[in-house]
């Protein structure tokens, strides 16, 4: 007997989150386990937030590059998430790097 698969795949290292806002990009180091809120605010940016537990939507951002998985969205609509809409304060890297607008 083989050992079944591993369900969630653990090779990909999310290494450098890319934030820009106010028309400013910054690029950062991800610390495992980070929300992308919270890598924008150890990078000085202040970036916009409000309940922090996914259900207002004050802290959507844009995907533009890499992947997130949403841990909870109690406010963007299935078509905002297909345009690349993330609730940033619920949202953890999945991928080697990411860039994220705030608009
Ligand atoms: S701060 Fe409310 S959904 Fe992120």
């Amino acid at each position: 007997m083989h050992d079944p698969a591993p369900a969630v795949a653990d090779s990909v290292v999310t290494e450098a989150v890319t934030i820009e806002l106010n028309r400013r990009s910054i690029t950062v180091a991800y610390n495992d386990g980070e929300t992308v809120l919270q890598t924008a605010r150890m990078a000085g940016l202040q970036p916009p937030s409000s309940c922090e537990i996914g259900s207002c939507g004050t802290c959507m951002a844009r995907l533009t590059e890499g992947c997130v998985q949403m841990l909870n969205n109690d406010a963007l609509e299935a078509d905002e998430v297909a345009e690349g809409w993330i609730l940033t304060c619920q949202s953890l890297p999945t991928s080697r790097t990411i860039r994220v607008i705030y608009e």
